[in-house]
């Protein structure tokens, strides 16, 4: 076992207690986040920490939770990629026939979660996503390398997998459709800019006295408040 580690055996007897209160949280650097500086429009604020993220070297800083609500009225959270962020919303795309894009198409509320380690800062997002149309969905399809697209043509994603070979095969039926079709993009594919409602952002404290700033929509534009850590 390498340090840290613990045994199967120690694991059954805490639960992992042991090892998780050892962990250490919230050990970034806070580059400082002052409110009463902070710009009218949640967008601006998102690209100035964004754009520190990315200077900071923080791996895979446009990874985010997406939270959805299913037909049932019950949760689901999974791990996607932001591909713009604009006036409009987060923009993401998403196969229909897969169990988010089920989700949002009966229930278009939705949660993002971004969480960037190395500055202890967190910001979330609530809102509406809204469907842009088919050629925004062409559009984020064709811009797919071309492996992204070989798979996601298949529309299989997260059908229950029989035998793993399934996927050479609807991998070769995806190539040949491609071959014969170039520009070929699934009516399946759908281009969401999630519209926010409140956008949180939230930068943590060592000794947990976070700053933490809620931008809310209004009728006349956004409103801002500070949180209680
Ligand atoms: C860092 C990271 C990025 C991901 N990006 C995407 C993505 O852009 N699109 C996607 O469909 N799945 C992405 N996934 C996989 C999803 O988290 C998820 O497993 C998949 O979309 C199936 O979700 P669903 O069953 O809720 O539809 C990503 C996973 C990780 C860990």
């Amino acid at each position: 076992m390498v340090a840290g580690e613990v045994s199967a055996q120690s694991w059954r007897e805490d639960g992992g207690r042991s090892l998780l209160r050892s962990l250490p949280v919230l050990r970034g650097t806070p580059p400082g986040f002052d409110p009463d500086r902070a710009p009218g429009d949640p967008v601006d604020l998102f690209a100035e920490w964004l754009s520190a993220a990315v200077a900071a070297g923080v791996p895979e800083p446009h990874a985010m939770t997406l939270s959805t609500i299913g037909p049932d009225g019950g949760p689901s959270s999974r791990m996607l990629i932001v591909k713009a962020v604009d006036a409009a919303g987060w923009h993401f795309a998403v196969n229909a026939r897969s169990p988010k894009g089920g989700d949002l198409a009966a229930d278009p509320r939705a949660a993002l979660t971004f969480y960037w380690p190395a500055l202890v800062r967190q910001i979330r997002v609530v809102g509406t996503a809204v469907d842009e149309g088919a050629a925004a969905g062409a559009a984020d399809f064709l811009a797919r390398p071309t492996g992204s697209r070989e798979m996601a043509l298949t529309l299989r994603q997260s059908e229950p997998l029989v035998d793993p070979t399934e996927i050479d095969t609807a991998l070769a039926e995806s190539r040949r459709r491609m071959a014969a079709d170039d520009e070929l993009v699934p009516v399946e594919w759908v281009s969401y800019a999630l519209a926010p409602d409140s956008v949180e952002f939230w930068e943590g404290d060592p000794q947990r006295r976070h700053t933490r700033l809620r931008y809310r929509r209004g009728d006349d534009g956004w409103t801002r408040e500070r949180l209680w850590p």
